[in-house]
């Protein structure tokens, strides 16, 4: 099987990234992880990039045309697919464009509910009695497009924003990894 050149996209923990890197080890897994992006430098994800090996960029969103400089860099990694982890920006149009159906999003609720930031207080907020997490095709907004795998468990009343993190992070290694065999196995 040939793996897809992959670049991972993060902004923070990258716990996200380093389940995919351990995954991809395996070589019936579709993507080699060959480049990771961080829009932060004091992202602690990176650490996982320098510690595997992994070429990783840091690109300032705030300058005019940073659009440019990540599309060198995908094209400098050969890189024919991408996963945003906990990649807290908006990926413009120009990108997609280049990427369509091709770049993929985890988000930690059953989207299209409670899209955005500070997600786990407004469910606690809401009374939720379940939530989860949700893989999806990035489109121009925020947090949508379709989705490719949701994940769900209940909500119990001794829950509290850490807890459900925690929760929901466990359901992410797993829906990641599905996700990304399910859309690209069948290629
Ligand atoms: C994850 O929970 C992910 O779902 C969320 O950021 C966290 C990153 O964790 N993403 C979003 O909220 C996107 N809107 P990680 O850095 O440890 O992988």
């Amino acid at each position: 099987m040939v793996k897809k050149k992959t670049c991972i996209f993060i902004s923070g923990q990258g716990s996200n990234l380093k389940n995919l890197i351990f995954r991809a080890r395996d070589h019936n897994f579709p993507i080699k992880i060959s480049l990771v992006i961080s829009n932060n430098k004091n992202a602690y994800g990176i650490k996982y990039a320098k510690k595997y090996n992994i070429p990783h960029v840091l690109i300032d969103t705030k300058i005019k045309n940073y659009e440019n400089k990540i599309l060198f860099y995908l094209k400098k990694y050969k890189i024919s697919f991408i996963c945003l982890a906990g990649y807290m920006r908006i990926i413009s149009d120009k990108i997609i464009r280049n990427f369509e159906k091709k770049i993929i999003n985890i988000h930690p609720s059953l989207l299209p509910k409670f899209k955005g930031l500070n997600t786990f207080s407004r469910i606690l907020k809401n009374k939720e009695k379940k939530t989860g997490c949700t893989v999806h095709y990035v489109n121009n907004k925020l947090d949508d497009g379709d989705i490719i795998v949701k994940k769900t468990f209940f909500i119990k009343s001794s829950d509290n924003e850490t807890t459900l993190k925690q929760k929901t992070h466990k359901l992410e290694y797993k829906a990641y990894p599905e996700a990304i065999i399910k859309i690209l196995r069948r290629n």
